[in-house]
Parts: C-alpha cells; sequence; structure tokens
C-alpha cells in the first residue's frame, strides 16, 4: 500500500540546479517507492512572468523533463505531466477563484515579494492568481504531500485554505495537502547570495560537466578574511564550507578546525568539493545520455504521464461538479 500522492512540480524557465536538487528532487527520488508521485512540468505558470516569450516554453518544457528523469524520477513510478495538458487544472482554478478575494491574493507574501523583484507597478490577473491556480495542481489529483522548497510554503498553506472552504462551502471531497521541506532549505549561490538562483547567474546545474562545476566551484567566493593561504579561515561566512555540509558532511567535523587554523587551503578545499558535486552528477549524465540519444522517449513519457495525469483529474472533477450542484444532466 502507498502513503498517499505526493503532488509537485517546477516552472520550466530553463535548467534545474543544485539548489532545486537539495530543497525538493531529492525528496521526490527518495518518496517515489512509498508514494505515488505526481510531477507537474508548470507551463501555464511560467507564463504568468513570461507571457512575452512562449517561444522558450517547447525548449524549457522538455530540459524540466530531461532533468527530472535524469535525476531519477523513474517514468513507471512517477506520473511526469504538462499542466497546459490537463484543461481540468484551468476549470479547478476557476471555480476556486469564485470564492478567493483580491485583498488575500494581495497580501499572499510571496506574491508581493515576487512582485517587487519583477518590479511590478500593475500586475496580470493570472500573475495575481497564480496561487489559486498552484492550488489547482495541488488538488485535482489530491495529493497529501508537497514537497518543495521554502519559499513554496505559503501557496501549500493557501491551497490548505482553499480546501477548507471548498469542503465546507460544499462537500468534503478534496484532500489537505502538506508541505515537506527539503532538510536544507535553501542553497546559497556561489557568489555567496543566499539563494542559488537563475536569475543570479551563481548556479551549479545538474547538466553541467565536471570542467564546468570545478570552474564555478575554483571562482566560488569563500571567506573574505583569509587573503591568503596561511590566513584562518571562518567556515561559517565560507559558501564553500556551506556546500561542504551539504554535499560532503563526513567532512565537516575535520573540515572546520583545519579551515580556522589554516591546516587546509582552499584551493584543497575547493578541490575536495568539486570531486563530490561531480560525483553526484555523474550518474545524473548517465541518465541523461539515454534520453539525449532518444528525444523521443521523453516526449512519449511526457504524453503517457498526462494521460495518467488527466484520468485522475476526469475523477477528481466529477465530485467536484457534483459536490458544487453544477452536475445538470
Ligand atoms: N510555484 C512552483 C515554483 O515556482 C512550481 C509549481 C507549480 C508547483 N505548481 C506547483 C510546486 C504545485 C508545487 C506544487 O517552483
Amino acid at each position: 500500500m502507498k502513503k498517499g500522492r505526493i503532488l509537485t512540480g517546477d516552472r520550466p524557465t530553463g535548467k534545474l540546479h543544485l539548489g532545486h536538487y537539495v530543497g525538493s528532487l531529492e525528496n521526490r527520488v527518495r518518496l517515489q517507492d512509498e508514494y505515488d508521485p505526481f510531477i507537474i512540468i508548470a507551463d501555464v505558470q511560467a507564463l504568468t512572468t513570461n507571457f512575452e516569450k512562449p517561444e522558450a516554453l517547447k525548449r524549457d518544457v522538455h530540459q524540466v523533463a530531461e532533468d527530472y528523469l535524469a535525476v531519477g524520477l523513474d517514468p513507471e513510478k512517477a506520473t511526469i505531466f504538462v499542466q497546459s495538458l490537463v484543461p481540468e487544472i484551468a476549470e479547478l482554478t476557476i471555480f476556486y477563484s469564485m470564492f478567493i478575494t483580491v485583498n488575500v491574493l494581495r497580501h499572499n507574501p510571496t506574491i508581493k515579494t515576487e512582485a517587487k523583484q519583477y518590479g511590478y507597478q500593475d500586475m496580470t490577473y493570472g500573475f495575481l492568481g497564480y496561487p489559486v491556480s498552484q492550488a489547482a495542481d495541488i488538488t485535482f489529483c489530491k495529493a497529501n504531500l508537497v514537497p518543495v522548497g521554502a519559499d513554496q510554503v505559503p501557496h501549500i498553506e493557501f491551497a490548505r485554505k482553499i480546501v477548507r472552504r471548498f469542503n465546507e462551502l460544499y462537500k468534503p471531497v478534496l484532500v489537505e495537502p502538506e508541505a515537506l521541506v527539503g532538510e536544507v532549505g535553501r542553497l546559497v549561490g556561489t557568489d555567496g547570495n543566499a539563494k542559488m538562483s537563475k536569475s543570479l547567474g551563481n548556479c551549479i546545474y545538474l547538466c553541467d560537466e565536471p570542467k564546468e562545476v570545478e570552474q564555478k566551484i575554483c571562482a566560488a567566493i569563500t571567506d573574505p578574511a583569509r587573503m591568503r593561504r596561511d590566513d584562518l579561515g571562518h567556515p561559517d561566512v565560507c559558501t564553500v564550507y556551506a556546500y561542504h555540509k551539504v554535499f560532503n558532511p563526513g567532512f565537516v567535523e575535520e573540515l572546520r578546525p583545519q579551515c580556522e587554523t589554516a591546516g587546509i587551503g582552499c584551493v584543497d578545499c575547493k578541490k575536495r568539493l568539486t570531486a563530490e558535486i561531480n560525483a553526484l552528477l555523474e550518474p545524473m549524465h548517465e541518465r541523461r545520455a539515454k534520453y539525449v540519444a532518444k528525444p523521443k522517449l521523453v516526449d512519449e513519457i511526457l504524453i503517457a504521464g498526462t494521460e495518467r495525469a488527466r484520468a485522475a483529474a476526469r475523477e477528481t472533477m466529477a465530485q467536484v461538479r457534483e459536490a458544487m450542484q453544477i452536475d445538470y444532466f
């Protein structure tokens, strides 16, 4: 017996990176035997900010699917699908939007932060409403667990509120989801910025070749007070140390005193980290090669996954319509 259903996913806006891996992908792969995972490639949500450049979507949907398969999501176990191809999600979004007020959305902390980040004076209806659409993503398949990065938690809270409201207004047909945040929470960027993010150009991508990883770590910010080999280090302000904690945890106990006494130099410390990260990425490269050689295979996986998602969606929609008394004939 499976423990329940997972729903989670990403906006297709480019290559996935190590921040995605520790925040959510690792949990998805780990849980795919115990749970029944639904993984959404949220192309409509990507349009909330990228509606002017839809030409990137086709490539990015494919890229994200390939990253999922490379990381070890097994298409036999995980239902990987495309949001826009499940029209029931759009339908559910409309129904939810009848009882969600504009002010609640305006005060959503993630919407506020992102609107500021994008410099929106005004914002589109779709952007303001994307938490509603995300609640539809989560609930159409009655997911009970949502593995996500820390920044997504307000959206899961919001989905829970929608479920409670719907169940109390109509009939208890929807399931309240719970967020599962990766242990690491948020991964720092190679430039020392608090967040690894494509727009900041501080990412190590899952598809980066060993040489690229080496170069990026070589250029990563360390302790700014440690200019020379024999200066004493301060691991708590060092990006490379932060990465060792995540990707090489067995080494940190030994590393800390060595760094603090200048026993180890930054170059050696970076070499150790590079080896660890490349070892993590190596099996991903191997899996990816199989799909790069057969791009049609990725399409077939998405088509089959979307079929499965729609079957679940149709079931839920029949119950939703009945609960809302819009099952006329
Ligand atoms: N908002 C998520 C992100 O930007 C992507 C997403 C869309 C999602 N629908 C979802 C995540 C449903 C979890 C559950 O990364």
